[in-house]
């Protein structure tokens, strides 16, 4: 695992833009898994500005986000469907027909995981793979537990990713209890990985990816498996809060 520590939110999206830039530079036709909250918005708003500026072109890449609520409908401005065309598929050259999104409408949530999967697959595997980093070490919605899920699933949110979630929503009841997300065994086949936290909330989180443990606990720290991973984190995430 390597880490790049970066001063501040703004030079970790920058960090991390690169990283996606030089991927779709040596292969254009790159599959990308990509991540919604907070902590991607800033790498997202410097790859729309990459492109529109000419400095690379996503017209044959192919998409899968992580996750979305369940149930929820695309349009709901509180989906990832909806975050993802807002903060980038819009803004940018990606053809919407390659991206993909778990559907939080599926009659049948059993189906549509494992067909996910199967289009992962097909499409030959993820290149690169953004991850954030829940406060509780979740990674897409895989949540502590005493088992982790290797495929793409329907899983039930903790209470405290509800509760951070909440900031998102009009009041907390809103929070959908339910996702479908990757599993750990599909973000683990992603050739590369980066996973980006800003912020101290993120302190004790991304300390527990810097010792030796791996832990269920802390769903992330089964990164250390992988041997291509890339995390890019500012001072604060790293350091703890600084005066
Ligand atoms: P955040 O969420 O980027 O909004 O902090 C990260 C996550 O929960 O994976």
């Amino acid at each position: 695992m390597r880490v790049i520590i970066c001063e501040n939110y703004e030079e970790m999206s920058k960090q991390a833009a690169k990283l996606v830039i030089s991927q779709v530079t040596l292969k254009p036709e790159s599959i990308l898994g990509l991540a919604t909250g907070s902590t991607p918005i800033g790498m997202y708003d410097k790859l729309i500005e990459a492109n529109k500026a000419g400095e690379v072109d996503f017209s044959k890449v192919t998409t899968f986000n992580l996750d979305e609520y369940y149930p929820l409908s695309a349009d709901n401005d509180q989906s990832y469907h909806y975050f993802m065309n807002e903060h980038l598929f819009s803004k940018t050259n990606i053809p919407f027909e390659r991206t993909h999104v778990p559907d939080g409408e599926a009659a049948n949530p059993e189906k549509e995981c494992e067909e996910y999967d199967k289009k992962i697959e097909a499409a030959g595997g993820i290149d690169l793979q953004i991850l954030g980093i829940g406060q509780n070490g979740h990674i897409g919605f895989n949540e502590p537990d005493k088992n982790l899920i290797a495929g793409t699933h329907l899983t039930e949110l903790t209470d405290s990713t509800i509760e951070a979630n909440s900031r998102f929503f009009e009041k907390k009841e809103d929070v959908p209890t339910k996702a479908l997300t990757m599993g750990i065994a599909s973000i683990l086949k992603s050739k590369k990985i980066i996973i980006m936290a800003n912020g101290a909330a993120k302190h004790e989180v991304v300390s527990a990816l810097m010792t030796p443990d791996i832990t269920t606990d802390i769903p992330a720290t089964m990164l250390k498996i992988h041997s291509d991973v890339v995390v890019i984190c500012d001072k604060e995430a790293f350091y703890g809060k600084q005066n």
